[in-house]
């Protein structure tokens, strides 16, 4: 039996790396597919990927989208329950880093982060759950990151952006639990994606690896599955968590 039958899933950012490992799970899983890619140079991917998903024999669309905009944010939740009649699951993916130390960090860098990381996270939710209200089910599953728990010198707006986003989906747990929808993070650890192209080699990979008790980096699919889990019924009284996916990193 799968574990979706029938869900519609919305993934943001789902073109390559973490989400698109997370849109091929749940699709996998029989979930109908709504994605978005932002750039013109990820059409061909976001195109391969729909494909793919089509493949395993389930509903699919790419759109293109920017998460940090509320006004394309609000007309593709509403094309996503014109075409496919509903949202079940939200996966709130996508994201950005631009390191700097702060001495060195201008405004533009900071807001770029804030934007696309949390604010994106606004624009989405704040979307999504009316048709959740309508149906009186939903699971919102928002990607923040270890980043987000511990900071990290050189990281200062992306851990404000990821500890953001564990504030506000506890705060969505507790004001939509009653209407039944979960609001729910992942702060993932080390994951092997074009984002953490220095974690391919050299002195500095091997620090990091060495400092993980479970002794490799994450991939794709290991964030994949927590996914599904959040946002299948195995996880019903699950709600207002940020669940670490870090090998032991956190510790
Ligand atoms: P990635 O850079 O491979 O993928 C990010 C995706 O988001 C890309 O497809 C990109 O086009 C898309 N995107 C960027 N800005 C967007 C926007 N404004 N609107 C819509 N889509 C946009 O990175 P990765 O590693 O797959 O990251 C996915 C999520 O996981 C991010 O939120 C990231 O912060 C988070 N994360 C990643 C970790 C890692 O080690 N790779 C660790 C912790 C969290």
């Amino acid at each position: 039996m799968k574990l979706l039958t029938d869900k519609v899933a919305i993934v943001t950012g789902a073109a390559r790396g973490i989400g698109e490992a997370i849109a091929l799970k749940l699709g996998e899983q029989g979930a109908a597919i709504a994605f978005t890619y932002v750039s013109d140079s990820s059409a061909g991917k976001a195109k391969d990927l729909e494909e793919k998903l089509t493949a395993l024999g389930v509903k699919a669309k790419a759109y293109q989208s920017n998460a940090a905009d509320f006004a394309q944010c609000e007309s593709f939740v509403n094309d996503v329950v014109k075409e496919f009649g509903k949202v079940d699951i939200c996966v709130n993916n996508a994201g950005i880093s631009k390191d700097n130390l702060l001495l060195r960090m201008s405004p533009e860098q900071w807001n770029d982060v804030l934007n696309v990381n949390l604010t994106s996270v606004f624009n989405m939710t704040k979307q999504v759950i009316r048709p959740m209200m309508k149906a009186k089910s939903g699971s919102i599953i928002n990607m923040s990151s270890i980043i987000g728990i511990t900071g990290n010198a050189g990281q200062s707006s992306y851990a404000a952006s990821k500890a953001g986003i564990i504030g506000f989906t506890k705060s969505i747990a507790k004001e939509m639990g009653s209407r039944n929808i979960r609001c729910n993070a992942i702060a993932p650890g080390f994951i092997e994606t074009d984002m953490t192209g220095y974690l391919k080699e050299g002195d500095a990979a091997e620090k990091y690896r060495s400092s993980i008790p479970l002794g490799r980096f994450g991939s794709g699919d290991d964030i994949a599955d927590a996914t599904l889990f959040l946002a299948s019924d195995l996880s019903r009284y699950i709600t207002g968590q940020a669940i670490s996916v870090c090998g032991g990193l956190n510790m």
